[in-house]
C-alpha cells in the first residue's frame, strides 16, 4: 500500500476547512493540493485557495470529479483586506470556520550576502506574516464556537541547516513559533494549532526553486534521497495524511507542536 491509498475514515465529515496555497507550482502533486483533496476525501467542504486562479480551479475541478466538495478563491496571503473579505465570505455561507491550513511558502536560496533586503523581506511576508494574517481573520469565527484547528506548514528548515536560504529557514523557525504562540493562548478556548515540518518532498515545487543548486533534477533527488536515513524522499501525500490527522479530532489533545514528517532527517547527528 502506497502513502496515497490509506483508507481514510470521514475525519473531517461537514467540517469547513480553507487551505491557503492549495494550487500546486508546477504539474503534479503539491502538498497543498494533496491535502485539499484530502482533506475532501475525508468528508470536508474545501475552500481551494490560491494566488494564481488557475491552480486554486484545478485542485476543486480534481475534488469535485471524485465527488467531493469544493470551491475555488483567488487570494494573495500577503494581502489582509483579501483574506479577510475571503474568510468572512466563507464563515457567512457556512456558518462557520473548522480547519485553517496554511500550506504558502516559497523559497529564495543564496545566502545573507546574495540575498536583497527586499527578497528577505518578502519571504517573511509570504511565509510568515501570511500566516499571522489568516489566523487573525479566522480566529474571531473560530472562537465564536469554541472550537478551531489550524495546521502551518514550517519545514525541518526551521531547526536544521540544509540550503543557504536564510530567509526561509528564518520564516519557518518564526512559523513553528507563531503556531506555539497561537496553542498556548487560545488553548482554552478550543483552538488548537499544530506545524508541519516536511523534510525533502518531492513535490514539483522543487523543480522550481531547488534544482537549481544540482546539476540536474535525477542529482537533485539522488542527493535528497541519500539525506534522508529512509533512503528516499517523501510525498505530498505524506504531508496531506499528517495534516489531515492533525486537523481532525483524532488529534484534539494535540497542540504546538511542530511535527517532523521527514523520514527520520531530524533525528541524525550532525
Ligand atoms: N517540497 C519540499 O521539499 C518542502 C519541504 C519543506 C517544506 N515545504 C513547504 O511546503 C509548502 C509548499 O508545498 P507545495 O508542494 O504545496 O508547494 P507549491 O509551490 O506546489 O504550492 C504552493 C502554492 O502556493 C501558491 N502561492 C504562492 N504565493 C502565494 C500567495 N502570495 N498567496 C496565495 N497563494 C500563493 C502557489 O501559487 C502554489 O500553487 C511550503 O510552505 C514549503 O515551504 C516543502
Amino acid at each position: 500500500m502506497t502513502a496515497d491509498s490509506i483508507p481514510i475514515a470521514p475525519l473531517l465529515q461537514d467540517r469547513v476547512a480553507l487551505v491557503f496555497g492549495a494550487g500546486s507550482s508546477g504539474p503534479g502533486w503539491g502538498n497543498g493540493k494533496a491535502t485539499a483533496v484530502t482533506f475532501a476525501r475525508a468528508g470536508a467542504i474545501v475552500v481551494a485557495i490560491d494566488i494564481n486562479a488557475a491552480a486554486a480551479e484545478e485542485t476543486r475541478a480534481l475534488i469535485a470529479a471524485e465527488g467531493g466538495r469544493a470551491e475555488a478563491a483567488t487570494c494573495d496571503v500577503t494581502n489582509s483586506a483579501q483574506i479577510k473579505a475571503l474568510v468572512d465570505d466563507v464563515a457567512a455561507r457556512h456558518g462557520r470556520i473548522d480547519v485553517l491550513h496554511n500550506n504558502v511558502g516559497i523559497t529564495v536560496m543564496g545566502g545573507i550576502l546574495e540575498e536583497s533586503e527586499e527578497s528577505f523581506k518578502r519571504v517573511l511576508d509570504i511565509n510568515l506574516t501570511s500566516a499571522f494574517l489568516t489566523t487573525k481573520h479566522c480566529l474571531p469565527h473560530m472562537l465564536a464556537r469554541g472550537k478551531g484547528a489550524i495546521v502551518n506548514v514550517s519545514s525541518v528548515a526551521a531547526i536544521r541547516y540544509s540550503y543557504p536560504y536564510p530567509s526561509y529557514q528564518a520564516s519557518k523557525a518564526g512559523l513553528n513559533q507563531l503556531t506555539m504562540s497561537t496553542a498556548l493562548q487560545y488553548a482554552k478556548q478550543g483552538i488548537r494549532a499544530n506545524a508541519i515540518m516536511p523534510g525533502m518532498m518531492d513535490t514539483p515545487l522543487i523543480y522550481q526553486q531547488i534544482v537549481g543548486q544540482y546539476e540536474s533534477a535525477d542529482a537533485m533527488r539522488a542527493a535528497r534521497a541519500a539525506k534522508t536515513p529512509m533512503g528516499r524522499q517523501g510525498t505530498a501525500w505524506d504531508i496531506a495524511n499528517a495534516a489531515l490527522f492533525l486537523a481532525s479530532d483524532a488529534a484534539g489533545y494535540i497542540s504546538g507542536v511542530a511535527l517532523p514528517v521527514d523520514g527520520g532527517l531530524t533525528c541524525l547527528a550532525i
